[in-house]
């Protein structure tokens, strides 16, 4: 995996520019941990910096056909260079908006993006962490599994086509979503009318809770809506019920049986804003591709 780090006007000054806002660290020191971190997670990566939009927009194109991805932090041309937006559009690559400072409360000039709608996620308001955060997640959802989306439920489907027991099963279909999407851990559940109860999971460790009444949790809220409910940082919600220590963006599907919600898919992820639009339209296919599980007879030996 290539990254492609690019740093807009005035983070050259970085360490000696307003440190109460943007931090005691150099760009230096920064492109170091960001390029520490990469050589730890297996990524090659590349910084630039300039003070010039069409530096910028050069660099960009320049590298379009080595990088993988993108972390973009355009500094104050982030709210008003629009050239950029389309160079991020036109490159196609998958794009993390990053920002030292928390620009969604500070003054409201810096409350526009360009980026907005071509950014997979944006990291803001860490310091250093944010572009670290933003590597992690970049790593997690580039190149997108929405590129396989045909392959992963093709997979899925001849899984399905084989009976077995039904646990088995679960953890088998959970695995395939779990390694085509890159995400931390996957669950199937059974909804019955008091309680979701764990069918098969793949991911570093069982769940916290295998069995849970209905009301609870995000899960509550997706049996409740019939619709997907998706969290970027679990931090921030109160209905969040912890799976696993480590998580912080969880989404859960439902799926209809002939009566109600039969079953959920719980996806988690440990970084924060991993639910990109792209990998949402993929695992909503996913899901669809599943419904035949809980549709087939129910108990445990299926
Ligand atoms: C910044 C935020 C911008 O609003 C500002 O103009 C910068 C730095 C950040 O990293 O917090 O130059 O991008």
């Amino acid at each position: 995996m290539r990254v492609l780090v690019l740093h807009g006007p005035n983070m050259n000054l970085l360490g000696e520019r307003e440190p109460a806002v943007y931090g005691p660290a150099t760009l230096e020191e920064i492109d170091a941990r960001i390029g520490e971190r990469g050589r730890h997670l297996g990524a090659e990566v590349r910084t630039f910096q300039s003070n010039h939009e069409g530096a910028l927009i050069d660099r960009l194109h320049a590298e379009r056909r080595w990088a993988d991805g993108v972390l973009f932090n355009p500094g104050a041309l982030t709210h008003y260079a629009w050239s950029l937006r389309d160079a991020v559009a036109a490159v196609a690559l998958p794009c993390i908006e990053v920002h030292l400072s928390d620009v969604s409360r500070r003054e409201a000039w810096r409350q526009v993006s360009v980026l907005a709608d071509v950014r997979a996620a944006l990291c803001a308001g860490r310091g250093l962490d944010s572009y670290l955060e933003a590597l992690e997640l970049l790593l997690e959802i580039a190149p997108g599994p929405e590129r396989d989306a045909e392959g992963t439920v093709a997979l899925l489907t001849e899984r399905l086509a084989h009976a077995d027991e039904r646990d088995v099963l679960a953890d088998e279909l959970a695995q395939i979503l779990r390694r085509s999407g890159r995400f931390r851990w996957v669950a199937l559940y059974d909804v019955d009318p008091s309680q979701v109860e764990v069918l098969g999971w793949a991911g570093p460790g069982p769940p916290a809770h295998p069995r849970f009444p209905r009301t609870e949790g995000l899960t509550a809220a997706a049996i409740a809506s019939g619709r997907p409910v998706v969290v970027q940082d679990v931090r921030g919600d109160a209905r969040y019920l912890a799976t696993l220590e480590g998580t912080r963006a969880e989404a859960i599907f439902p799926v209809a049986g002939p009566s109600g919600i039969a079953g959920t898919v719980d996806v988690e992820s440990a970084n924060a804003q991993a639910f990109t639009a792209d990998r949402l339209r993929w695992l909503e296919r996913c899901v669809e591709a599943l419904a035949p599980f809980w549709r087939a007879s129910r108990g445990r030996s299926g």
